[in-house]
């Protein structure tokens, strides 16, 4: 609901009670409640105004005078909590939960106070000096809160001492996590760390890596500053120009060295801008650079200012550039908003504030003082104002985690609780660790440290109006992923700033990095000679293997083919004729192909043999080339190799014996002549294989083995094929069926078909 609209809807509910807007709230009275079990509460209701806290000389009372509504809201979602376990009676029957909620004023000093009163002995205000607390019932079981991180760590060791739970909604600081310091600390919100690795991958994703990074000078600012410039520097993302800048206190706005900080990032190409502050600093920063306009820059928000009403609305700030950060993921809670409003409205009729004001002790009033003045006076759209943006889920699931623990150390079920004695608030503490619970509708772990794993969503701020929206662009569980579409940058024509020191190098360049940083370097050519490891470098191995079957294989079908037709014609001529009928129908037809198979067969089990105990390995060779490296295939055991080509020798010795007795007939073709000089190509060519391959360079090697294969091959073409094809072409005239058959003597018997069966096999080679 946009603001305005919710502006009216309340107008509509404050007309119909009938209250005068502007009236005073009586919500101060509101912010305890009694119970069986109490939860202290610490939030920011207000904020110190511009005279400050720092010049204290007296230890006296210290009031803030400004509203802060979010702390309010925290607030509300706590009380909106514990009414609702009461309600149901399932979690805690029988039971009642009640609050005594505080204003921190976001200070340590103020937190004090009601830190003490909360350690009080039950029913009076005074802490003793024991031996030993363990019998100690303090006036609160658990305490919710504090928000800012500077305070979680003051009040943290001091309920520490106690081993009192504290469940806090906002501090983020890594340090917390720390179990031996801080052994009864928890928290609703993920640790520093996890955004410090979110915004880290951001930048990668972006391909930002020259960046500026800037915190204030508190726990908060210098624990993220020095977090995210860790994180960064171990993923290559260099941090330009970093600083750490005083929180504004008395006096106004103080930058210390961020001033000039700004002004040489305004020089430099950096881009992109990281902010670890609380929500009062950047007022100062961005007040500054808007009066100096300075040019627009990315801005990458801490969760701590990315919703921060104070930065949104500061006039000008359109113009600081893109603002952008990430955000936990609470869950939506649309009762949320009208729970306000009843109480809102609850809080303006005078009947229900006298109705409270007598039903109080007064002991409090002069022991605390007022609680929340600031509340009192707010206006109902003072608090109803933050809701757009309220992360009252962390608040909300800090009471439901403690009711749970408490819930375990009562022994409770859905309709009664078994324990007897009161629960002290250290007997939570066991039930806490590694608790898991429920809270709306989400189940959340605290993990060993006491945190919870909760998700980001990335957001944009989009301007509309002078008060920008945030858009979700992104999100961040463990990885990030980024909507690019939806994101609207500052930049002329919307284009995606570039934020690095040094453009990507071209292939066959070097960095040479100039000055500090590693991202800053100068391209220059890689020297003649040197090479570049480059990643998919030919994978040898499978190629190894293949060649030779890739080889040996099909030169075994040929030289089978071939010893058949040489068998042919040896029967044909040198055996007795009775033999050749019986003899040509085996070498013929479908036996003939079993000799093929049975070749083949022979041949692929050797090679896999070969292959599998002497297999040929790839190897790099750096130093035969001048300005390459040659990768090739080293053949283990040269014997073995010799052995795999047994059987394509002994085909063509046998071809070849075959073939060279056979005398020719004068005026008829003879293919025994054509086979005898294949078989001495294919003999000749692996013969002077072995003198030459052992003379050659080593980069020769490849091409001498492929001229081999190479001229074996061309070999057995020239000497068997050729000759027919000359006949065919340029001697059409012999091309006859006694030309041809003169093979050998029994084909001149007429042994139909057979030059024409000859001449078939030749073409199926
Ligand atoms: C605390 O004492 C200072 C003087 O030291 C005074 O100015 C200030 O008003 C006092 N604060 C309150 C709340 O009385
Ligand atoms: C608790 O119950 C009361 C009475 O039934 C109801 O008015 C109130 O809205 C409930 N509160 C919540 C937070 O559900
Ligand atoms: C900031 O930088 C812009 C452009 O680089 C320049 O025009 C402007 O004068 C600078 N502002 C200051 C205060 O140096
Ligand atoms: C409430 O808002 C009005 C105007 O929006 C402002 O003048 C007033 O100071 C605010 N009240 C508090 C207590 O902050
Ligand atoms: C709750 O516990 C009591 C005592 O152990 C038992 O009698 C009762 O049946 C339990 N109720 C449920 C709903 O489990
Ligand atoms: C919490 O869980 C972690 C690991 O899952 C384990 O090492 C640790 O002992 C657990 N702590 C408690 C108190 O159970
Ligand atoms: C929780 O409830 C809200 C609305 O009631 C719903 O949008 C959301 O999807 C629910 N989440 C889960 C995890 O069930
Ligand atoms: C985040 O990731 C965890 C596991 O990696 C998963 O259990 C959880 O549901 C995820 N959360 C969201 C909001 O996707």
């Amino acid at each position: 609901m946009p603001p305005a609209m919710l502006g009216l809807t309340f107008l509509g509910l404050v007309a119909a009670l009938g209250i005068r807007p502007g009236a005073p709230l009586c919500l101060s009275q509101q912010l305890s409640l009694p119970g069986d079990y109490i939860l202290g509460g610490l939030f920011p209701l207000g904020s110190a105004d511009d005279t400050g806290l720092g010049d204290r000389t007296q230890p006296n009372a210290t009031v803030c005078t400004r509203l802060s509504a979010p702390g309010l809201l925290w607030a509300l979602a706590v009380m909106m909590a514990v009414e609702e376990i009461n309600n149901a009676s399932t979690l805690l029957p029988g039971l009642r939960l009640g609050y005594d909620l505080f204003d921190t004023c976001s200070e340590p000093v103020v937190a004090m106070k009601p830190s003490l009163v909360f350690m009080a002995k039950a029913g009076s205000r005074s802490i003793g000096a024991y031996c030993d607390y363990t019998q100690y019932q303090p006036r609160v079981l658990a305490v919710i809160g504090p928000h800012s991180s500077e305070v979680a760590l003051v009040t943290g060791k001091f309920f520490s001492f106690f081993l009192m739970p504290q469940v806090s909604y906002g501090a983020t600081t890594d340090r917390l996590s720390n179990r031996e310091t801080f052994p009864s600390f928890f928290r609703t919100v993920p640790s520093d760390r996890v955004q410090a690795i979110a915004m880290v991958e951001l930048l990668r994703g972006l391909h930002w890596n020259w960046v500026a990074a800037v915190g204030s000078d508190d726990e908060y600012g210098r624990q993220g500053l020095g977090l995210f410039s860790s994180l960064a520097n171990a993923k290559g993302i260099c941090i330009a120009y970093e600083g750490l800048m005083p929180l504004p206190r008395a006096g106004g706005m103080r930058l210390g060295s961020v001033q000039s900080l700004l002004h040489q990032v305004n020089h430099s190409s950096v881009q992109v801008g990281v902010f670890f502050p609380p929500p009062k600093a950047p007022y100062s920063l961005f007040s500054y650079s808007i009066h100096y306009r300075l040019s627009p820059k990315v801005w990458v928000a801490s969760e701590a200012w990315l919703t921060s009403s104070l930065v949104m609305t500061l006039p000008g700030m359109d113009r600081v550039g893109t603002v952008l950060g990430f955000l936990h993921q609470g869950a939506e809670m649309p009762e949320f908003r009208s729970y306000v409003q009843t109480r809102l409205a609850r809080a303006a009729e005078p009947a229900y504030c006298a109705s409270l004001e007598a039903g109080r002790l007064g002991l409090e009033e002069h022991v605390v003082g007022p609680r929340c003045p600031q509340c009192d006076r707010a206006s109902p759209e003072n608090v109803t104002d933050g809701l757009l943006y309220h992360q009252t889920f962390a608040a909300y699931a800090a009471v439901y985690s403690v009711a749970h623990a408490l819930h375990k150390a009562l022994l409770c079920n859905s309709s009664g609780c078994l324990a007897q004695e009161p629960v002290r608030p250290w007997q939570l503490l066991d039930n806490m660790y590694n608790m898991s619970f429920h809270a709306y509708n989400r189940t959340l772990q605290f993990d060993t440290s006491g945190n919870v794993d909760l998700a980001y969503d990335l957001k944009l701020w989009v301007w509309r109006d002078r008060m920008p929206m945030l858009r979700t662009v992104g999100s961040f569980n463990g990885s990030l992923e980024l909507q690019f579409s939806s994101m609207i940058w500052h930049t002329p024509g919307n284009q995606e700033p570039v934020s690095q020191c040094s453009r990507q190098c071209r292939e066959g360049q070097v960095r040479r990095v100039k000055g500090f940083h590693s991202c800053c370097y100068d391209c220059v050519d890689c020297k003649a000679g040197s090479y570049q490891r480059h990643p998919g470098e030919p994978s040898g191995t499978a190629s190894c293997m293949g060649q030779q079957l890739l080889l040996h294989l099909p030169l075994t079908g040929c030289l089978s083919t071939l010893f058949l037709l040489a068998a042919e014609i040896f029967v044909g001529s040198e055996l007795p004729p009775s033999w050749t009928d019986w003899l040509h129908s085996c070498l013929r037809g479908p036996w003939a192909w079993l000799v093929v198979l049975l070749a083949m067969l022979a041949e692929a089990a050797l090679c896999s043999w070969y292959l599998a105990v002497f297999p040929p390995v790839v190897v790099t060779n750096w130093h035969a080339l001048p300005t390459e490296a040659l990768v090739h295939c080293r053949v283990s055991s040269w014997i073995m190799f010799g052995v795999v080509h047994a059987t394509n020798a002994m085909l063509a010795f046998l071809c070849f014996l075959g073939t060279f007795l056979v005398q020719s007939r004068p005026g008829h073709y003879n293919s025994a002549r054509g086979l005898t000089f294949a078989m001495l190509a294919y003999f000749i060519t692996w013969v002077s294989y072995i003198p030459l391959f052992a003379n050659v360079h080593v980069v020769s090697h490849p091409p001498v083995q492929m001229g081999t294969i190479l001229f074996c091959v061309l070999g057995i073409l020239t000497t068997f094929h050729l000759p027919k094809c000359y006949l065919l072409l340029w001697r059409p005239d012999l091309n006859t069926p006694e030309f041809f058959l003169g093979g050998g003597p029994s084909d001149a018997r007429g042994q139909g078909g057979s030059g024409h069966g000859e001449e078939t096999q030749g073409k199926n080679k």
